[in-house]
């Protein structure tokens, strides 16, 4: 595996096609999941970018306290099967402050963009500048971020970037939370209660497959699993199409169920994507890990 500091360092890369895997580091299976992914395609360079952006984190965010360990980091990609290995300083992402933001309208509009304003601008200010400056065939992202998914995939339309973007499952703990960086910082009690969330959309992923179609039935499913849990507070529970992040009264169209709640300090997203199967749903529950996750083992 190289490292690169540069653009250019980056962009000398070898064999194509050439598959990115953009990350903010602190890695566990779901970074490396899309790895994965990319290697099973066949991507003759696996390059992953490890950049905390500033511009997507809003003023009362957590910029200062995200994780970072740039050399735990490297030995997962390198065993994960990354080529290259992409950590720019802030100096070479943003030389200047940039007077050129790419702000997406329609599905950056909906649900996180509520409570987080600026921040999907951020991150496709940054994924743009990823895709020109590396200039990759595909690039993976997770289900995770649903709504970072769709709004990718609407940029990389709107402004004709040859770049397939493939979208990979949710990588989830044995107990079913979601993998997140963010988890670290959950106590042992706050980590209980994220189960909730877990249970909830399970609850919803059984309703639908079950033949339910309705938006609030499915919604009341996750609120419910989520009452029952002290220490949460419920941001948002909603049915959005996957596309264009619109609320669905109706489940009639591929789609997910968002949920995005406060436990303890942290705030949690989690989602299941309801893709259109032989006239029915069927569920995306994600992958759950069989032991420990990195992130839980010592290092
Ligand atoms: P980050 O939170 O580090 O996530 C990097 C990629 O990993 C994203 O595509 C995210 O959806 C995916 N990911 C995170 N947790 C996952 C999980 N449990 N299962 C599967 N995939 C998961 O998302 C970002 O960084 C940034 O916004 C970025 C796109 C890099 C732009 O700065």
């Amino acid at each position: 595996m190289r490292v690169a500091r540069t653009f250019a360092e980056a962009r000398d890369a070898g064999a194509s096609p050439v598959g990115l895997v953009a990350t903010m580091g602190f890695l566990h299976e779901g970074h490396l999941s899309h790895v994965h992914a990319a290697r099973a395609a066949g991507d003759g360079t696996v390059v992953m970018s490890l950049f905390v952006n500033p511009f997507q984190f809003g003023p009362n965010e957590d910029l200062d306290r995200y994780p970072r360990d740039l050399d735990r980091d490297a030995a997962l990609a390198e065993s994960a099967g990354v080529d290259v290995l992409f950590t720019p300083s802030v100096d070479e992402v943003y030389p200047t402050p940039p007077d050129t933001l790419v702000e997406v309208g329609g599905p950056a509009t909906a649900l996180e963009a509520r409570s987080r304003p600026g921040h999907f601008a951020g991150v496709a200010t940054v994924v743009t500048k990823l895709f020109a400056g590396i200039r990759p065939d595909r690039a993976y992202f997770g289900r995770k971020d649903a709504q970072q998914l769709a709004v990718i995939r609407r940029m990389t339309t709107d402004l004709s970037f040859p770049v397939e973007v493939v979208g990979g499952p949710i990588i989830r703990h044995a107990d079913g939370v979601a993998l997140s960086s963010r988890n670290t910082f959950l106590s042992a009690g706050d980590r209980i209660a994220a189960t909730g969330l877990y249970r909830g959309l399970m609850a919803a992923a059984d309703a639908v497959e079950a033949g339910e179609r309705h938006g609030s039935a499915l919604e009341a499913l996750v609120r419910g699993a989520l009452m029952a849990k002290p220490g949460i507070h419920v941001d948002y529970v909603e049915l959005a199409s996957a596309d264009r992040v619109e609320r669905l009264v109706e489940l009639d169209r591929p789609a997910f169920l968002a949920v995005a709640a406060r436990v303890g300090a942290v705030r949690l997203i989690d989602n299941i994507h309801l893709d259109p199967v032989d006239g029915g749903f069927v569920a995306d529950r994600g992958t759950r890990l069989v032991g420990a996750s990195v992130m839980e083992v010592a290092g």
